[in-house]
């Protein structure tokens, strides 16, 4: 279905031939599509700045997934539940209310990609230690958190129109999505933009302890039961070990373009 607004706004222009009204028709649509993409890959392979640069890019919304399960994890550390507790955790899950918002403009000069509320109090910055990454990777593992979970992502994608990243985006919580991109780097380039970040916020982890915390979770999330962390079938794999963000983020939207359904 075309979205009508594209084609009045087409057909308000009067200072155009008709083949000209049709390129630009097609245009329009273009801009307006309102696509689904999914973003998949292993920690650190550049998901989060990626998806949120392409966002941009298209003027879509940027949903970071990751950042769910690691709200549950820093409340389940908070009240002290045991991770192997599954009954409890499923319950406390769906108890918590989860919003996902678009960072300030400070926050994003600092690299912060979403703003994240749990339960109305913001812990954007809280939820990103290596704790509650590892927390949060024991939690997924969970099938009734993973559920609660899901259901939430696939409520705030609304109409389309959004760039989602995580591990089972493409598999399992938006399987029609018009464009999969799964996102690779090699393990040390991965472990090394890591720590990074880890020095940038004057935080004292060797290189070799980060490269540790990203593939004990790697095989944690390739391993497990429900939905692990693999490729769809249908994903487009990029492997950006030598590339730059924003080489990136422009062959994705490149790829979107292409998934554009035709205007007839
Ligand atoms: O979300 P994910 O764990 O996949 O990775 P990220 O948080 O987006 O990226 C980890 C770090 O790598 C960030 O500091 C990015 O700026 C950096 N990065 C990079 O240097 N080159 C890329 N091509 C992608 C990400
Ligand atoms: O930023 P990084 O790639 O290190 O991790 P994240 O995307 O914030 O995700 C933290 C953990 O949540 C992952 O290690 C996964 O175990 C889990 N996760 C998941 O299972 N499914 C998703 N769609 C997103 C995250």
């Amino acid at each position: 279905m075309l979205p009508t607004t594209s084609w009045n706004i087409g057909n308000q222009r009067s200072d155009i031939t008709n083949q000209d009204s049709a390129t630009y028709d097609r245009e329009v649509f273009r801009m307006t599509a309102r696509l689904t993409i999914a973003i998949d890959g292993p920690a650190g392979s550049g998901k989060s700045t990626v998806a949120r640069r392409v966002a941009a890019m298209l003027g879509y919304l940027y949903l970071d997934s990751g950042a769910m399960y690691r709200a549950v994890a820093l409340k389940t550390l908070e009240r002290k539940i045991a991770l192997q507790d599954d009954e409890r955790l499923v319950t406390l899950a769906a108890e918590s209310h989860i919003e996902l918002k678009a960072p300030t403009a400070e926050q994003e000069a600092v690299g912060l990609k979403n703003r994240v509320f749990l339960d109305g109090r913001e812990v954007t910055q809280e939820i990103r230690t290596g704790e509650v990454a590892q927390a949060a990777s024991r939690l997924a593992t969970i099938a009734g958190v993973r559920e609660v979970l899901v259901a939430e992502q696939r409520r705030a994608r609304q109409g389309g129109g959004v760039v989602m990243e995580g591990r089972d985006i493409g598999t399992v919580v938006f399987p029609n999505a018009e464009l999969k991109i799964f996102l690779e780097a090699s393990p040390e380039t991965r472990a090394e933009r890591r720590w990074k970040e880890h020095q940038e916020k004057g935080e004292s982890l060797t290189l070799l302890e980060v490269l540790q915390e990203v593939r004990e979770r790697d095989e944690r999330d390739r391993e497990r039961k429900v939905s692990p962390l693999v490729r769809a079938k249908d994903a487009v794999l990029i492997d950006n070990t030598a590339m730059g963000i924003e080489e990136t983020a422009r062959l994705i939207v490149f790829l979107a373009n292409e998934r554009v359904p035709s205007a007839p």
